[in-house]
Order: C-alpha cells, then sequence, then structure tokens
C-alpha cells in the first residue's frame, strides 16, 4: 500500500464531468475533474468568474449532480441516489455558506438557527440548547430574538454559519462567503473558519476570489475553463 492510499479520503472526485443542455446543444462546464479531500482539510476553491466554482461546490454539497465521472462521499458512492436520498445525506453530512446568506427573513436567529434540526426531527429542548450554543459560538447569543433585517451583513453570515454548523455536518461548504462584506468583516468571518479548522472536525471547503482570505486554507485548488489548473 502506497503513503497515499493510507490516507482518508472523505471526498473523492473521479473523472468528474458535468454539462449543461441548452436547447438542443449541451455546454461542459467541469471537464475531467479527479480531486481528493481528507477529513479535516481546508480547502480553498479559486479560478476566474466562469471557470465551475459553483457548479462544482454545489455537486460536492448535493444541490446538484453531475453528468458523469464518480463522487464518493464518506467513501459511498452518490451518483445514482434518489432526490429523497440526497436531501437526507444533505441534512446529516454538509452545511452550505452562501455569499448572499439566504437566511429566512421571518423568523428569528434561533429560528434560522433550529432549520434543520426541525427538517432531522429533532426535538424541541434539544434544538433549543443546540442553538444557544451555535450562537454563542458565532458570538451572538445576544442577538437570538432578532430578525435577519435587524442585524448587519456580517452578522447574517454568522448566523448562516451557526445554522450551517447546527446539525453538526462533517463538511461545511461556502461559496464566496465574504464577497458581500466588507474586508474587516471578512475577516472575523475568517477567525470563525480558522477555530473550525483548528477543531479539525470538519471539512471546509470554501470559493473565494479573495488571495488574502486563501491564505487560512491548507490548500488552494484552482479551476480554469472547469478543469483543475493547478492545486498546491
Ligand atoms: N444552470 C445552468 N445552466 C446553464 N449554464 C450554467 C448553469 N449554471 C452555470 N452555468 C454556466 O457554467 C459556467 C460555470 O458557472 P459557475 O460554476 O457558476 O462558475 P463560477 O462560480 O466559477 O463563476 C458558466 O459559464 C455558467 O454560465
Ligand atoms: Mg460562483
Amino acid at each position: 500500500m502506497t503513503a497515499e492510499e493510507k490516507i482518508e479520503y472523505v471526498v473523492r472526485l473521479k473523472n468528474l464531468v458535468k454539462n449543461y443542455k441548452i436547447g438542443e446543444g449541451s455546454v461542459p462546464v467541469l471537464k475531467n475533474i479527479s480531486i481528493n479531500i481528507a477529513m479535516g482539510e481546508f480547502v480553498g476553491i479559486m479560478g476566474a468568474s466562469g471557470s465551475g466554482k459553483s457548479t462544482m461546490l454545489n455537486i460536492l454539497g448535493l444541490l446538484d449532480v453531475p453528468s458523469s465521472g464518480s463522487f464518493y462521499l464518506d467513501g459511498k458512492e452518490v451518483s445514482g441516489l434518489s432526490d429523497d436520498e440526497l436531501a437526507a445525506r444533505r441534512n446529516k453530512y454538509i452545511g452550505f455558506i452562501f455569499q448572499n446568506f439566504n437566511l429566512f427573513p421571518h423568523l428569528s436567529v434561533r429560528q434560522n438557527i433550529e432549520a434543520p434540526l426541525i427538517y432531522a426531527g429533532i426535538p424541541r429542548r434539544r434544538r433549543h440548547e443546540i442553538s444557544s450554543e451555535m450562537a454563542e459560538k458565532v458570538r451572538l447569543s445576544h442577538r437570538l430574538n432578532h430578525r435577519p433585517n435587524q442585524l448587519s451583513g456580517g452578522e447574517c453570515q454568522r448566523v448562516a454559519i451557526a445554522r450551517a454548523l447546527s446539525n453538526n455536518p462533517s463538511f461545511l461548504l461556502a461559496d464566496e462567503p465574504t464577497g458581500n462584506l466588507d474586508e474587516k468583516t471578512g475577516f472575523e468571518i475568517m477567525e470563525i473558519f480558522k477555530i473550525l479548522r483548528e477543531e479539525k472536525k470538519k471539512t471546509i471547503i470554501m470559493v473565494t476570489h479573495n488571495p488574502n482570505l486563501a491564505k487560512y486554507c491548507d490548500r488552494i485548488i484552482h479551476l480554469k475553463d472547469g478543469e483543475v489548473d493547478y492545486a498546491v
């Protein structure tokens, strides 16, 4: 056995291809991507606009499916699963953070954080404990009864992180999480990621344009026109 085979990869993509159908034709967006990601890694994905970063993150987060190739998540092949099976795995394994936060505007901070727990069938008392704990983790305990429109952008993103963490997923996937924030607030978000990285309990995959934020990552995968250009 080689040294590489001993590493436990929680993500393995092999010859992954994604095409989008446009009218009669089909446009290749991801071309033959093969990458491995180990447990606890903090991986950055960079590349020009349109290079396929979001498409790749959406496939990794089980929000979209590949056209061909293999995707093993935690050792299990996920291509070919039904929508229900994908949704169940998403709830168990994945926390997703978006550039525009995607909070539920009519729900309080606490209710937003608890949303994945309701889907997972966690009883109310336990949900309450978890949302309190997650709010503390992102330093928002004093905002639990606020609604998103009463919060700053940075606070909204911290709620989104607390929500992504609430079901204790193995993966945290973030698509340009600081893209709508000023630089100082962006670094505050990265400090939370840094703490999570040091805990080594989550694999974090983050799309970013910003080389200063990419410095927080263990490794960068560069995409160019749907192919891995180079991986550092
Ligand atoms: N649903 C879709 N249908 C057709 N084309 C799409 C769709 N989503 C993305 N694309 C195209 O795929 C390419 C990669 O998009 P995307 O993954 O969003 O890139 P990035 O996040 O790197 O900017 C772009 O050319 C985009 O126009
Ligand atoms: Mg994108």
